[in-house]
């Protein structure tokens, strides 16, 4: 990835969370899969990501596993899990061991330095996560854009550094102020993959489900759909459930 991001090649990442969804995104040459924890909003119908386990990580990142054989897999350590630099070592070895290349964390605090320290010294590479952070929407209040004053950015400038000092091998900058994101981007050695954070950055992340319009109850603003998987499913339900009612020919009629 740092090679990409020296020699200028923008990074094009995807969620997935199963095997399918994995396999479809890796025989579309995607860079990189994130098993994210947003799993727990657009899979598993939870208000946000604060309520999913590690059980529910390790189960997902063992389904794309099975479905990726190009691509980088990255996996979310959730909520609470990497509170100490030995909680982040017993979570990340989870993952691992379901088959995540590298884990992503939230924060560029001194503790998450620590954790992302820890686990790269045990061989497991790290992705931070800056900016807004999902986690801990509930002291946020909500999905705010991020470095939008010098003294936001300028903090967001310090933890880039501080992640990165502490072996990240990468950084989501997530809702981040554009030009910020860009001056962010140019500052760090690492890799920089934005999510409504403007066109700057070294690649771009979106939720796959933003993406393809599978889940039609709530986009953020700064995803764009380029599909409608739900009107698609919405169209072949309401084929087959007329179909069984009795006005066409069943889809899977007896051979
Ligand atoms: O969980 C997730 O999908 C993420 C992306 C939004 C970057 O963290």
């Amino acid at each position: 990835m740092r090679a990409r991001k020296s020699r200028g090649e923008p990074i094009a990442a995807l969620t997935a969370y199963d095997y399918p969804s994995a396999r479809l995104l890796d025989e579309s040459g995607i860079d990189l899969i994130l098993v994210g924890d947003s799993v727990g909003m657009v899979v598993l119908g939870l208000p946000d990501t604060t309520g999913v386990t590690l059980a529910m990580m390790e189960h997902h990142t063992r389904a794309a596993r099975r479905g990726v054989t190009h691509a980088l897999l990255v996996a979310d350590l959730p909520f609470r899990t990497y509170e100490t630099p030995a909680e982040a070592l017993a979570a990340g070895r989870a993952l691992s061991e379901a088959g995540a290349d590298a884990v992503k964390l939230e924060g560029g605090t001194a503790a998450e330095c620590a954790a992302i320290a820890a686990l790269t010294s045990a061989g497991i590479p790290v992705c931070a996560h800056l900016g807004m952070l999902p986690q801990h929407i509930k002291e946020e209040g909500g999905y705010r854009r991020k470095g939008r004053t010098p003294e936001d950015a300028a903090r967001l400038e310090a933890e880039l550094l501080a992640v990165q000092e502490a072996g990240a091998a990468l950084a989501v900058l997530e809702i981040v102020e554009a030009g910020t994101a860009a001056r962010l981007t140019r500052a760090a050695a690492i890799p920089t993959i934005g999510i409504g954070s403007g066109t700057g950055c070294d690649g771009q992340i979106l939720v796959t489900h933003d993406l393809t319009g599978a889940f039609p109850w709530f986009r953020p603003p700064f995803a764009r759909a380029e599909g409608d998987v739900a009107g698609e499913m919405r169209k072949a339900i309401a084929a087959y459930v007329r179909q069984v009612r009795g006005s066409a020919a069943p889809a899977s009629p007896e051979p």
